[in-house]
């Protein structure tokens, strides 16, 4: 699923989640906030936004997503998001997961 981001009527970011077909839980694949809006607090808005969508499948107690570690932005948002690193590196980037009820 693929989603756009928006402050208002300005198209802000974009994002993409899914149900991964191998391990069958949810996956956020990609948070982009164009450059001139970052560290407004969309980034972090949308996260809320979307973790609140995907907790509406109530069949599901798990979300995952991975970042390149030297992206201390990237860490910082989704570790204050509630993310904690599952001990995975997949193709050099980290695995993070959020559980919920
Ligand atoms: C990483 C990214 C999604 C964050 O989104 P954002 O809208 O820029 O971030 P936010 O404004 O919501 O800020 C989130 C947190 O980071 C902090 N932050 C934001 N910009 C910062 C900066 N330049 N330096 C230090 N901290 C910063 C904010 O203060 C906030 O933390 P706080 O709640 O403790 O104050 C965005 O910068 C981005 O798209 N980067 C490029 C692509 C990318 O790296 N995607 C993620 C990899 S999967």
């Amino acid at each position: 699923m693929c989603l756009a981001i928006y402050h208002e009527d300005v198209l802000v970011g974009f994002t993409m989640y899914c149900l991964d077909f191998e391990d069958k839980e949810y996956w956020i694949y990609r948070l982009m906030i164009d450059a001139k809006f970052q560290s407004k607090g969309f980034g972090k808005a949308a996260m809320e936004q979307l973790i609140d969508r995907i907790k509406q499948d109530k069949e599901h107690k798990v979300v995952y997503l991975s970042f390149e570690p030297e992206n201390m932005l990237a860490r910082h948002l989704y570790e204050k998001l509630g993310f904690e690193a599952d001990g995975r590196v997949i193709d050099g980037e980290v695995v993070y997961k959020l559980a919920y009820d």
